[in-house]
């Protein structure tokens, strides 16, 4: 049955859009301008009287382009929700409730699920194995789960497009094209009808394949549209290194072409030494007149990119960067002043934050903690104090959990002592650090008067998405 779905519509070089010769879609809802077509063809199309169990075991039919729906019939099958023909009279509920019952079942064998999967992928699909890393041990589920998370999400479409739009803009460091996604699909499907054997049926396959078509849909439309402005990646040469305890170095890159991002934000990064293998990085620095940015890494023990980056790379090497991602970022129409968290690392956006907002030239109160579990981790404090001596809007106060940093400081789990400064009504709240220190964090600020909705964060759901962590 997955056969018919490689006859797919043709792929415009430029946009890599597949130009259905159905005519593509309507562009409402749609991140592009109505010019990207669409893959109708593939995956139980929009014909608006399908049944489900039609729809589940397509005829021989389904993947050509003549059986795609027409433009028409698209539209006039176009619901609600999503915008997407794809979904032709889906009904969001009842297939989520399909979905979830499968996401249930399998959720106590997942392991077994995804290697099948991938097995099945780079077996059917060979020229796909060369996309990912060589060894895909701490990554190899993210896929998966991530398949599964926007399955669980397609009753909430604004979460799922913008999850899912950032996703698919993000794949395009990878390389991934769009007629890579029904591979993808049909292999994620295989894998479900092996193992979801309870839950398994026509209803409930005709839900994922709805559900996946919408999902790439989502994911192409915003790739395409990233396209017309942004390259995949940048290259960057590290121009400094510097070392700062056994196992935290600052590292300067210049990239090769004008890096967009804001104050707060992180960017993924590619080192020569482990090629395919991507990794979260917060940037140090607001967006500089000289282009440079700045990175804090700290080791891992036994991490790959972390150790690279901090005991390997020197001035010379080059990286690639993908593109700036993140919702950190100072909220200008806000007079509020600033209330920031930093644990270890998570002082690098928290110092792009103060530079930001000693660049913008209105003076706001920004109250900066600086967390670590022993004084001595606390790497930056000396840049951090020597901030705080010159504009008389920032005060920046040092936590260590072991005791108090030299120079002084206070004592204690940075939640617990950001909460015993409170209260902090009137401030917007930013953090950035390990996801438990966000965590209690965005609690000790609620209790401590700030309201959730002025709290922003390192996403902790791109943090759960991508399996990491800092430290
Ligand atoms: C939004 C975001 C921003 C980030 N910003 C920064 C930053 O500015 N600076 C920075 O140094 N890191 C940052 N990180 C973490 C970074 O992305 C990597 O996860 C980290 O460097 C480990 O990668 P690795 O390849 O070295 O380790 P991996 O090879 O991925 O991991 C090796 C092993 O260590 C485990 N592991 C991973 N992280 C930790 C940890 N923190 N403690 C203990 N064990 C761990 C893994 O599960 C695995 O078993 C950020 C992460 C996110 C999601
Ligand atoms: C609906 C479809 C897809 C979903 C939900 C999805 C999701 C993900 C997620 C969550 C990651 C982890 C890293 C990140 O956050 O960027 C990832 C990585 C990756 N994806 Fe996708 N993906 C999809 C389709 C594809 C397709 C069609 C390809 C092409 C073959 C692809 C190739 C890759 C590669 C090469 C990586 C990096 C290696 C890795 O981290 O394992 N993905 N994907």
């Amino acid at each position: 049955m997955f056969e018919a779905r490689h006859t797919m519509a043709t792929t415009s070089a430029d946009n890599g859009i597949p130009q259905s010769a159905a005519g593509g879609p309507p562009a409402a809802g749609r991140g592009g301008d109505g010019d990207g077509g669409g893959e109708w063809g593939w995956f139980a199309p929009a014909g608006g009287e399908r049944t489900a169990e039609q729809s589940a075991r397509p005829g021989p039919d389904v993947g050509s382009a003549g059986s795609a729906g027409s433009a028409e019939s698209a539209e006039s099958a176009e619901p609600a929700y999503p915008a997407n023909p794809g979904y032709g009279r889906f009904e969001p509920s009842r297939d989520a409730e399909l979905i979830r019952r499968t996401l249930e079942e399998i959720e106590p064998i997942s392991q077994a699920v995804t290697s099948y999967f991938y097995a099945l992928l780079f077996l059917q699909h060979p020229g796909l194995r060369e996309l990912f890393p060589a060894s895909m041990d701490s990554q190899r589920d993210r896929l998966f789960k991530a398949l599964l998370t926007a399955a669980k999400l397609v009753d909430e479409r604004r979460v799922l497009v913008e999850f899912l739009s950032h996703l698919g803009r993000g794949h395009r460091k990878y390389g991934t094209r769009p007629e890579h996604y029904p591979a993808v699909g049909e292999c994620l499907i295989a894998a479900l009808t092996r193992y979801a054997t309870r839950t398994w049926s026509a209803e409930t396959e005709a839900a994922w394949v709805r559900a996946y078509t919408a999902i790439s849909q989502i994911m192409i439309d915003a790739a395409a549209e990233d396209e017309r402005r942004a390259p995949a990646w940048w290259r960057a040469e590290v121009v400094a290194h510097e070392l700062r305890t056994p196992d935290i170095a600052v590292l300067t890159l210049r990239p090769d072409q004008p890096y967009p991002f804001r104050a707060g934000q992180y960017t993924s990064i590619e080192t020569p030494w482990w090629p395919k293998v991507w990794r979260h990085y917060s940037l140090a620095c607001a967006p500089r007149p000289d282009g440079l940015l700045v990175l804090h890494v700290k080791v891992v023990p036994a991490g790959w990119v972390s150790t690279a980056l901090v005991h390997r790379a020197r001035p010379g090497d080059v990286l690639r960067l993908g593109a700036a991602a993140g919702s950190m970022a100072v909220d200008h129409s806000s007079d509020a002043g600033l209330l920031c968290l930093g644990g270890g690392t998570g002082i690098a956006p928290v110092k792009a934050l103060v530079e930001e907002v000693a660049r913008g030239g209105r003076a706001r109160s920004v109250e900066v903690f600086y967390g670590a579990r022993a004084g001595r981790d606390l790497y930056d404090l000396e840049a951090m104090r020597e901030l705080d001596r010159r504009y008389p809007w920032l005060t920046v106060r040092p936590v260590a959990a072991e005791g108090p940093p030299d120079g002084g400081g206070l004592t204690g789990r940075l939640p617990d002592v950001v909460r015993e400064h409170g209260p902090w009504q009137g401030y917007d709240g930013y953090l950035s650090g390990p996801p438990g220190m966000v965590r209690s964090g965005v609690e000790a600020l609620v209790a401590a008067g700030v309201p959730a909705h002025r709290i922003r964060h390192d996403s902790l759901d791109a943090l759960g998405a991508a399996g990491a962590s800092r430290d």
